[in-house]
């Protein structure tokens, strides 16, 4: 069965023309930077988000692990949002294997991190304390509804971090939703950022990888670092070539997903029995809660959706996020807002 997958916008498959670009693809060995395919992407990614080099990396995890290995030692300290990837789903990765510890900030609804609380957050010089090294910020922020962060609120963020001796890394791994959902230039928006990770396999459609980039000298350590982790790959191109081709054809095709999740959001208001959140959606995401009438729970309701051919993420007992991709067209909507109807009637 073919099945409509809400479930997020990593379920993307590779498009046809990507697995024409991959079996063609000219290689190397990417370790000896010889993977012509590879040099190309990380140019490319590169000089798209303007910072000096960009390096491809097997996953979005191993990209912020990589670029908080870069900016901290052992024992540091980084200032993460509650809410935010890094912090709750990369499986502690900072503090195994890099003796780093978080210092969570609360998220705020519009998935920021107040000013105050990031001032208030960095420490003191004192030999009990550990020592700030870095900001983290999400855009767009997943748990908060999938908001993008504005270029000014970024700037901000950076402006504070500079001025007291700290970098600023952005999980970007939806930078690209971000940029489209508020019509800037992705350029503009991660100016600040002293490094950004961004994924390729997500609603770029990519099947495999994603791209930290940053200055030389960062993409430098950065290099070491993904290797000791075990992420230097071979003839890599073979992937890489289906990440040019997000670059260059999937980044402005993110406004169909967009509009279509508010076709999905504005159909589901329309379903009794089913909440979805205010102001949702703010890019590829919707999430929804089912009312307090409603008897039965979100797993059961995930298993008639199955078998009705969807494929819907409980966030817990209650709640939803569906997201829409490449792979979710205007039909797929509509049938999803009837499937609802169907088991909540
Ligand atoms: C905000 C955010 N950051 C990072 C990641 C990690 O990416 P990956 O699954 O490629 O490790 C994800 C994955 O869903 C994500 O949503």
């Amino acid at each position: 069965m073919d099945y409509i997958d809400l479930r997020s916008d990593t379920v993307t498959k590779p498009t046809p023309e990507m697995r024409e670009a991959m079996a063609e693809a000219e290689v190397g060995d990417d370790v000896y930077r010889d993977d012509p395919t590879v040099n190309r992407l990380e140019e490319l990614a590169a000089q798209m988000l303007g910072k000096e080099e960009a390096i491809f990396v097997p996953s979005g995890t191993m990209g912020n692990l990589i670029a908080l290995l870069v900016h901290c030692q052992r024992g540091d300290e980084v200032i993460v949002g509650s809410l935010s990837h890094i912090y709750l789903n990369e499986a502690g990765g900072m503090s195994a294997l890099g003796g780093i510890q978080p210092c969570p900030v609360p998220n705020q609804k519009d998935g920021t991190l107040h000013l105050d609380d990031i001032r208030a957050s960095i420490r003191t010089e004192d030999v009990h304390h550990p020592i700030t090294r870095l900001v983290c910020l999400e855009n767009t922020q997943n748990i908060c509804g999938g908001v993008p962060l504005t270029p000014t609120y970024t700037r901000r963020v950076g402006e504070l971090a500079h001025q007291n001796g700290l970098s600023l890394h952005v999980d970007g791994a939806r930078i690209f939703n971000s940029a489209v959902a508020q019509n800037v230039s992705v350029r503009e928006l991660v100016e600040p950022a002293d490094s950004v990770m961004f994924c390729l396999s997500k609603g770029l459609a990519a099947p495999i990888g994603s791209m930290l980039v940053g200055s030389a000298k960062f993409i430098s350590r950065a290099r070491h670092i993904r290797k000791m982790l075990g992420g230097g790959m071979r003839q890599v191109g073979i992937i890489a070539a289906a990440g040019i081709i997000s670059l260059e054809t999937m980044v402005n095709r993110l406004a169909q997903d967009h509009l279509r999740a508010k076709k999905l959001a504005d159909g589901l208001r329309h379903v009794a029995g089913l909440s979805v959140d205010e102001g949702s959606p703010y890019s590829n995401m919707v999430y929804l809660d089912l009312t307090e009438n409603i008897e039965i729970d979100s797993k059961q309701i995930c298993d008639q959706a199955r078998s009705l051919g969807i494929l819907l993420d409980a966030e817990n007992s209650r709640r939803f996020r569906l997201v829409t991709h490449y792979w979710v067209d205007d039909n797929a909507v509509d049938k999803t807002i009837s499937a609802f109807r169907e088991i909540l009637t």
